[in-house]
């Protein structure tokens, strides 16, 4: 997959998606050239590069005026030396100089993917599924060696990207700005599409044609953020769902980052992902190496939704951990919703035997377990049970509820701290504080400074012991608040501009301990609901709660939305009650459990409050998602109607399995139409000259009338709803298909 021509210095890192190629500029640096539709043919540096007889620019060379770094397009550019756009990296001297100038020293070409140490990252268990080129680049004037790693997966149209700098001289460095990735694209004609949001309503897909100048998304919070999110599209003009190029790029971290794009007057654009760097920097002692989270970028051809299916597959296979590829994931029950912080071991017990008597595979217990903890004033910090609500602690709870045939999961806010806990008593400085002012609370709580490796082994001891007495299966880690007056006790004052980053590398620790501890223990990450929905924490928790907000229609906003860049694997999502709780809205049990098959599926309501009615549907919603939840989770996803476009008063999508025998389509209208006219909807991804039943429809029908006609919508035509179910506001149908086998 990667070649290396020695004599033109063209690197070409190409699959069946994608091509990349890159070479050794004349003066030594890495010059970018492309990324795209594979490229078949001789790859002469002469035909990419730039023209440099143009224009009024800086010269690198006394007497020369044919090469100037502002008009080539770069692998990994710096500032200074006549490139005078932002670069990838930026570094002070001892001197206080900040020129670099990095060249090619040697590369390597290696099977497989290396781990980045102490950061998640993509990976690969065959060594001939993937391929990384590692590429040496010296500075000798800093004696410093910047090491960049491209890594090409078989099938898919994804390249993973790193940069790690090493320290050779005898003085410290100070890094300013040190990205995941640059690319220099040769135009700037892309549609710009990210995720905004914020606490519940999470990921809605906004865009906005690239303007001259910068363009960027970023958080600095200490997380992703529910805000904006670590990934952006950038589509070409008349892309659209199901045609036209788009490129994906996003992050393997769960910090401060920052995405960039920036056109300069040619409109030839610069596309860069990393740490953010505002508030970081990092003292580079001599001897020692930094490196960057991980980058990847994805392109496609076949539109966002062939962007989408790429990503979702491309996690599925090389980030999410692979013992949760094939597993099931259990249908569960959380208390949130149905006890807040009011609750004992006899409700819970009450709540996990109608659990049992519906189907449902595991109970959550949730926030208030733990110390005096009965609101949210107290006791984060103190992981052992509290006595008074649960006499035989967690470890007799679990076994209870174990024993009805259930398994038993819990939720843990390891990063946080009560001043009101025993844990602020004995150590008030672990918390993240200017010690000269006072500290912002958020939900009265306070952030731990994970940068301390003394303040992980704390928390992980305790929660070891928890976990090591009672028979647990699943954690949901929360985090519900971000970071302020970040300085840290224990670091020294040149070095605090490092504690955001070092925070989250002691977060991924502490992840990586328990997970290797407690294999068999699937995490489900939170920060109140979606605020850190990233790939750093994918890789640790295969699912991740994708928003507090649980009505049914605000989740198709959501839920659409994250299936942009995330698959449906990882969407935490339940049936709560109705009026629901963050917006009041009614809606009916099967509108919710419509939009919550497309996660991971569960309930979050009192299920001791049910009607005799209300039990038996849940029954069979239970045994529905039980019987498609493989098709669910591995097929692939097609988005149809969006709420995001249009009159946004319906939404459909589709999941189809990898061999096209089984589909799964589902439509929601938010308001009813007067009249309403009669409509179809056509849909993807099926086998073209297959025939499939459908539930509700008597007789076979064909692929292309399917796909090319489309499935009837209206009820009184398809006949498979009862009347009085299929009118009114936020309604909601969903159908099976199978490929029949013809004779
Ligand atoms: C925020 C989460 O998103 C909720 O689901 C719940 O776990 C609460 N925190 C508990 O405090």
């Amino acid at each position: 997959m990667i070649r290396f021509d020695e004599k033109t210095k063209v690197f070409h890192l190409k699959n069946e998606k994608v091509s990349y190629v890159i070479g050794v500029l004349e003066n030594g640096q890495l010059g970018h050239y492309y990324f795209g539709k594979p490229l078949t043919g001789a790859l002469m540096p002469s035909y990419f590069r730039a023209d440099q007889n143009r224009g009024l620019t800086a010269y690198l060379k006394e007497g020369d005026m044919a090469f100037s770094l502002n008009l080539e397009r770069q692998v990994y550019p710096s500032f200074g030396r006549t490139d005078f756009r932002t670069p990838a990296i930026d570094i002070t001297l001892s001197t206080g100089s900040r020129i670099l100038d990095f060249k090619y020293h040697s590369h390597e070409i290696i099977a497989g993917k290396p781990k980045l140490n102490g950061l998640p990252s993509t990976w690969s268990d065959h060594a001939s599924d993937a391929q990384t080129l590692i590429i040496k680049l010296a500075d000798d004037v800093i004696q410093a060696e910047l090491e960049l790693k491209f890594t090409i997966f078989k099938n898919y149209g994804v390249l993973a990207r790193s940069a790690e700098i090493t320290n050779y001289s005898n003085e410290k460095m100070r890094i300013n700005r040190m990205m995941s990735f640059s690319f220099d694209f040769m135009d700037n004609n892309y549609t710009w599409m990210q995720y905004s949001g914020d606490w519940v309503r999470e990921r809605h897909l906004v865009e906005s044609s690239l303007r001259r100048g910068t363009q960027s998304i970023g958080s600095l919070r200490g997380a992703s953020g529910s805000e904006h999110n670590p990934f952006v599209i950038l589509r070409r003009d008349d892309t659209r769902e199901d045609s036209g190029e788009a490129l994906a790029g996003t992050l393997v971290y769960s910090g401060n980052f920052l995405i960039e794009a920036q056109s300069n007057s040619d409109e030839q654009l610069r596309f860069q992902a990393g740490i953010h760097p505002d508030h970081f920097t990092w003292v580079l002692e001599r001897g020692k190496s930094f490196s960057t989270p991980e980058g990847l970028i994805a392109y496609s051809g076949a539109g966002l939704g062939g962007l989408s299916r790429t990503l979702h597959d491309f996690y599925r296979n090389h980030l999410i951990a692979k013992r949760w590829q094939e597993k099931e994931r259990p249908v569960l029950v959380n208390n949130w919703e149905a006890t807040y912080f009011d609750f004992d071991e006899v409700k819970l017990l009450e709540l996990a035997k109608e659990a049992k008597l519906l189907g449902i595979e595991l109970f959550v217990l949730d926030d208030g377990w733990f110390g005096n903890r009965n609101d949210d004033t107290s006791s984060l910090g103190d992981w052992t049970a509290n006595l008074n609500k649960l006499p035989g602690g967690v470890k007799r709870l679990s076994e209870r509820i174990n024993d009805m045939g259930l398994s038993f999961g819990i939720w843990i806010e390891p990063e946080m701290i009560s001043k009101n806990s025993e844990l602020y008593k004995a150590h008030p400085d672990w918390v993240i504080h200017d010690p000269l002012r006072s500290a912002s609370h958020a939900r009265n709580q306070y952030v731990l400074d994970y940068s301390r490796v003394e303040v992980v082994d704390h928390i992980y001891n305790q929660i070891i012991k928890m976990l090591d007495d009672s028979k647990v299966s699943y954690i949901k880690w929360d985090m519900n608040r971000n970071i302020t007056e970040a300085y840290s006790a224990a670091l020294t004052p040149e070095h605090q501009d490092e504690l955001y980053h070092r925070y989250i590398l002691g977060v991924y620790d502490l992840y990586e301990r328990l997970t290797r501890r407690y294999p068999e223990i699937i995490f489900e990450s939170c920060a109140a609901g979606g605020g850190r929905f990233d790939l750093g924490m994918l890789y640790y928790a295969p699912q991740a709660w994708t928003s507090d907000n649980t009505d049914a229609i605000e989740r198709l906003k959501i839920q659409y939305g994250t299936s942009m860049g995330y698959p449906l694997s990882s969407m935490g999502s339940h049936v709560s009650a109705s009026p629901n709780h963050q917006v009041l809205r009614k809606t009916s049990l099967k509108m919710r459990a419509d939009v919550a098959y497309f996660g991971t599926f569960g309930y979050e309501l009192d299920l001791t409050k049910l009607t005799e009615l209300e039990k038996e549907t849940i029954g069979a919603q239970i045994k529905f998602f039980k019987k498609h939840r493989s098709l669910i989770h591995h097929g692939d996803f097609y988005r149809l109607k969006s709420p995001f476009e249009g009159d946004r008063n319906q939404t459909a999508w589709m999941v189809v399995n990898k061999d096209k025998t089984e589909a799964l389509v589902a439509w929601y209208q938010v308001l009813a139409q007067p009249n309403e006219k009669s409509s179809v909807l056509p849909l993807k991804g099926l086998c073209e000259d297959c025939e499939y039943t459908i539930t509700g429809y008597e007789n076979p029908v064909d692929a292309s009338i399917l796909m090319n006609f489309g499935l009837y919508l209206q009820p009184a035509f398809n006949g498979i709803t009862k009347r009085n179910e299929s009118v009114g506001d936020f309604q909601s149908r969903i159908w099976y298909m199978r490929k029949t086998i013809r004779d």
